[in-house]
């Protein structure tokens, strides 16, 4: 992964810099709090894919807009490294959407 923001940064010619995203920072912290909440409960399952699907949903937001300005600005090769990306994210979150909800939701 660290490869890949390396060759995007270098097809528009810049450096990337690291820096902490708050909101991924508050979405995982959500999560942690989900395990704690929902520990021992027949909706723990259901309660972490919902919190996986924030996650995914903030990463699509992201990458979708930097496919955007990649593509504004014309920078090919950027478009197509992000919108790999955003594919694979687009990926996972249709995962998560099919996990059978008799698996996550167990009902007594
Ligand atoms: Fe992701």
């Amino acid at each position: 992964m660290r490869s890949l923001w390396r060759q995007e940064f270098r097809s528009i010619d810049m450096s990337p810099r690291a820096k902490t995203c708050e909101a991924m920072k508050s979405l995982l912290k959500e999560a942690e709090e989900i395990m704690e909440n929902f520990e021992n409960t027949d909706a723990l399952d259901a309660a972490l894919i919902a919190a996986a699907q924030k996650i995914e949903h903030y990463e699509i937001a992201s990458y979708g807009c930097l496919v955007t300005y990649a593509k504004l600005m014309e920078h090919q090769e950027a478009d197509e490294i992000l919108s790999a990306t955003l594919n694979e994210e687009k990926e996972t979150d249709s995962k998560l959407t099919d996990i059978p909800m008799e698996q996550a939701n167990v009902v007594q």
